[in-house]
């Protein structure tokens, strides 16, 4: 298959206004000025020197009658709602936006950074100390993003920019301090804005309001009302989401699903014949990844996502080669990762953790994956002498280990490595890039909510952030720069088209049913009763998972990603 191909199925067709006219820089002339201005007021209005937020979510909503509903979420997105920009909506997108993955527990480390931070604006942010200090440390959780200065190799203190004069944009390394109540409300905190050094060199803002509100409360209204003209937060916030944008699309998205299930796409294709128990069960799981991994190393990647962002050069890169470096291939099995970011397994049913539906979904998507392998390779490998003595499973482990430089790969000796080892290739491949894939269209689409980049730099000190006001925030944003805005919001709707049937898990069951369905053979028997269980246990789940974002706090956008129909069998986009 050739990558035109691969990207007219991917709808880049539709998108050959914008590819063949915008994406170049150098294109130069009449046509490219005409449609440019023909989007900005699209966009932005007519003029865009005074737009607000409110033009913004105003042309969000009108152009939702132009909208095809090709996702998950049926062309609606988070601009659609009155209070995208609320305390809630922010803080929940850790727990069921496009990257529930890294939310983790502060540890004491960042406790007491805040704290000390908290103390030393003394009466400011006395509330905020006092709250820190009488917290339940394991309620207290973090998105650090303050190591991408060393993720890119850049000095302690340096700016993170790329790009120069008026298209001159910025990076910034946050770190945003949650609380999780016993309500399962996730509050954010404090946000230090950007990390250089230490504490003492960086801007760290702490919200005017520290607990979350009760949806339809009597004060709802009265504390919407503050936070939305709060801008100094909605600030703080707003670089979060730009540092998450990086993090979910560079290396959640990209190096840690799409990289490294090639990284054992390869070796297993060097290791293994193709008769072999093991890559006769993951191959369907592989179908396309390869030919749509080739295409987003040579246009998607260099010449968008990375064209987006406020890193320059090399930069990008070392930032991909730096989260290769540190994935923990079975930390990342999902109880090893749920119990070590702060989900623990055994409390997930009780109210503290209702809005956390990925964790939930995913730890019995995990066991039902888990289940089914053992099962189908139970006749293979009945003892853990039988996964030892094969050395075609000990080639695929050396080649993990060293040619695909994952040396945190297990050398299989057992059952259990084996059992666990292959669905967390299934993992990877199916529920989790589709958690985080399908989502992209809902919550990016609309800019502001979710950004690539600051267009102003970072505030030097929070003196000046507390002066900032509704204009600092959209000239932060892409307002004005169509090519950025228009590939941010373009990129995500056409990374969310819906799965095809015939492409879903679901289905993928029914296939393997039918494939062995008027066999005599005693394996293929046996096979047809797996993927009958399986199939109905996947259906089971569906109805779970309904249930799971019906138990989340009143109001919560539904997560519905997750629905074993519609996730995908493989990477497919
Ligand atoms: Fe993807």
């Amino acid at each position: 298959m050739s990558k035109g191909e691969l990207f007219n199925k991917l709808g880049l067709a539709e998108a050959a206004i914008m590819l063949a006219n915008i994406v170049p820089k150098n294109f130069i002339g009449r046509t490219s000025e005409r449609l440019l201005e023909r989007f900005r007021a699209v966009l932005f209005g007519e003029n865009d020197d005074g737009a607000s937020f409110a033009d913004l979510e105003h042309h969000n909503s009108d152009l939702f009658r132009r909208r095809t509903a090709t996702d998950i979420m049926q062309g609606k997105n988070i601009g659609d709602l009155h209070d995208w920009w609320s305390d809630a909506r922010f803080a929940q997108q850790y727990l069921t936006g496009t990257n529930p993955t890294t939310l983790t527990q502060a540890g004491p480390v960042w406790i007491e950074r805040f704290h000390k931070a908290a103390e030393a604006l003394g009466t400011v942010a006395k509330d905020a100390a006092e709250f820190i200090d009488g917290a339940d440390p394991a309620s207290l959780y973090v998105q650090d993003y303050s190591y991408y200065r060393e993720a890119v190799g850049a000095a302690g203190d340096a700016e993170l920019s790329a790009g120069s004069g008026d298209e001159k944009k910025y990076c910034a390394a946050p770190v945003a301090l949650f609380h999780l109540p016993e309500s399962g409300q996730l509050h954010p905190i404090a946000i230090v804005i950007d990390y250089k050094v230490d504490m003492s060199h960086s801007v760290t803002i702490f919200n005017q309001r520290l607990s979350p509100v009760e949806p339809g409360s009597a004060k709802e209204a009265e504390i919407l009302a503050a936070e939305k003209g709060d801008w100094p937060w909605r600030y703080a916030k707003q670089v979060v989401q730009m540092a998450d944008w990086c993090l979910h699309e560079i290396v959640v998205h990209l190096t840690w699903t799409h990289i490294m299930e090639e990284a054992t796409i390869v070796a297993a294709n060097r290791a293994f014949g193709v008769q072999h128990p093991v890559f006769r069960l993951l191959e369907p799981h592989w179908f396309r990844t390869l030919p749509i991994n080739a295409g987003a190393r040579d246009v998607l990647v260099p010449s968008i996502i990375f064209e987006l962002v406020g890193l320059k050069d090399e930069q990008p890169y070392d930032f991909i080669k730096y989260h290769y470096g540190i994935f923990n291939w079975t930390e990342r099995y999902i109880p090893n990762d749920l119990e070590k970011r702060g989900f623990p397994l055994n409390d997930l049913d009780g109210p503290k953790y209702r809005n956390c539906a990925y964790a939930r979904n995913m730890a019995l998507m995990w066991n039902c994956i888990r289940d089914f392998v053992e099962k189908m390779l139970h006749d293979r490998y009945p003892y853990d002498r039988d996964v030892a003595d094969d050395p075609e499973i000990s080639a695929w482990c050396r080649e993990c280990q060293s040619n695909a430089q994952i040396p945190s790969f297990p050398t299989i000796k057992t059952r259990a490595q084996l059992f666990d080892a292959v669905t967390m290739c299934i993992h990877i491949a199916s529920p989790q890039h589709t958690a985080i894939n399908y989502l992209q269209n809902y919550y990016q689409v609309f800019v502001p909510s979710k950004p690539p980049a600051l267009y102003t730099p970072p505030p030097a000190s929070l003196k000046q952030l507390e002066t900032y006001i509704e204009a600092d925030l959209l000239r932060s944003l892409p307002v004005g720069h169509q090519r950025d805005w228009l590939l941010a919001a373009h990129i995500p709707w056409l990374l969310s088209f819906t799965t095809a049937k015939e492409s879903s898990l679901l289905e993928y069951t029914i296939s393997l049913y039918n494939l062995v369905r008027k066999s005599s053979d005693a394996t293929d028997r046996q096979t047809k009763v797996i993927a009958s269980q399986f199939y109905t246990k996947l259906l089971e789940l569906g109805k779970v998972f309904e249930r799971h974002s019906d138990e989340m706090t009143k109001g919560t956008i539904p997560y519905t990603v997750m629905n074993p129909a519609t996730t995908a069998v493989s990477i497919l986009l």
